[in-house]
């Protein structure tokens, strides 16, 4: 049975989700599922923008029949070729051979290197070139690193809708609604799409900005993306989201401390420190503990808060691993712009500290306050006055 959405007089919703999938990417948790998007344009010409994966292969495609009811498909759209949305491709080629695909020429390579089989009816554009489709008319806009290279986002111009593939895109399926007014976005949903955003994409900042400046010059009524939900109302709310995001801005003063600890010292210290920033008026803080919490969820926050605390016993003389992990993926996806301080442990030889100023250091416009500290197996009195010094630094840092 098809289970269509319709989102103007002319455009449906044709996607479909996946609440299986363990892993996206085979990396990043998924507990609420993802959707994948795609959409049907009915004019004199049919027109169908990015295909789906190949899991939910079976009510995409019943989907698409639907909505044609008997029609033929004209055009297909590739905006994006990542194997999520262009598994279903060959699948369309069978059912309608006569399509023509629309997409880049640098689409054309990737989709031949990942051994898709396109036929003859390939259309290659560029930024800036238009198609019309009778009643519609659409410009290519192109998306670079967003978050492929090939990418590209298509401009409804007729009416205002902008297909931007996996930009404005989240994690989590769909749960029946389709627009982002539909949910409480920001109670719901704001935190998937961040994880989705800073993980997936936010290597990218410099490039998502540029397609946020040429984004800025179209009258868009409503965003399409290949994940989550679909935006018609409020749109600004989401483009301040991905301003901050893509400038590394943090969204909200605050205070991450993540702690490794292997048999709790490290940690009880960690807690402590929460307390008395809490005692100093700063109650906006999260707590993780880097063992227990996927590192997607701590790059997640990271976007989100302008504090940064890491605790870090030493191991074989280095930093504990998943420490290790998470300061790398920092460096991996360009983190920069936060105030951190930090706390070591070592029971004879302590060396995180001065390891994970250097990882922080090796990132840009990182400030790194000078109280920390330095714990001999555990917190002991004579480390209350550092303690509390940095406490007082990163209060009065929060709050400047
Ligand atoms: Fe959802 Fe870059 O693919």
């Amino acid at each position: 049975m098809n289970n269509v959405r319709k989102i103007t007089d002319d455009l449906y919703w044709v996607g479909a989700n996946d609440r299986r999938l363990a892993l996206f990417e085979n990396i990043h948790p998924l507990y609420h599922g993802v959707s994948y998007n795609a959409y049907v344009l009915l004019d004199e010409k049919t027109v169908l923008f990015d295909t789906a994966d190949w899991s939910v292969g079976r009510q995409f495609l019943e989907n698409i029949a639907a909505v044609l009811d008997g029609r033929p498909l004209d055009c297909l759209v590739i905006n994006h070729v990542e194997p999520d949305h262009a598994a279903s491709i060959e699948e369309i080629l069978l059912r309608w051979p006569e399509v023509n695909i629309i997409t880049t020429p640098k689409a054309v390579i990737l989709l031949h290197q990942f051994g898709f089989e396109l036929g003859e009816r390939v259309e290659e554009v560029h930024e800036g070139d238009t198609r019309c489709f009778g009643k519609h008319t659409v410009t290519f806009v192109n998306a670079p690193m967003v978050h492929w290279p090939e990418a590209m986002v298509t401009f409804d111009v007729t009416d205002g809708v902008l297909f931007s593939a996996d930009a404005f895109g989240s994690f989590r399926a769909l749960d029946g609604k389709l627009f982002a007014d539909e949910f409480d976005f920001d109670r719901d949903w704001l935190d998937d799409a961040r994880r989705y955003y800073t993980n997936i994409v936010g290597k990218y900042g410099p490039q998502v900005q540029t397609l946020l400046k040429k984004a800025g010059g179209l009258d868009i009524k409503y965003i399409c993306p290949l994940h989550g939900p679909v935006w018609r109302k409020d749109i600004g709310y989401i483009l301040d989201k991905y301003i901050h995001w893509s400038t590394y801005e943090p969204e909200e003063r605050g205070v991450m401390i993540v702690y490794a600890s292997m048999y709790g010292n490290t940690e009880a210290a960690a807690e402590l420190l929460a307390a008395k920033l809490c005692q100093r008026g700063i109650t906006n803080t999260r707590l993780y503990d880097v063992s227990s919490t996927h590192v997607s969820y701590l790059i997640s926050d990271l976007f989100k808060y302008s504090h940064l605390v890491l605790a870090s016993v030493t191991y074989n003389l280095g930093i504990f691993p998943p420490m290790h992990n998470f300061l790398a993926d920092m460096k991996a996806l360009n983190l920069q712009n936060r105030t951190c301080a930090i706390m070591e442990n070592g029971s004879w030889a302590p060396r995180s500290g001065s390891l994970m100023r250097a990882c922080l250091e090796d990132l840009k416009h990182m400030e790194i306050l000078d109280e920390g500290m330095t714990l001999a197996s555990s917190l002991q009195e004579q480390n209350m006055p550092d303690l509390d010094a940095m406490a007082d630094a990163i209060a009065a840092s929060v709050t400047k």
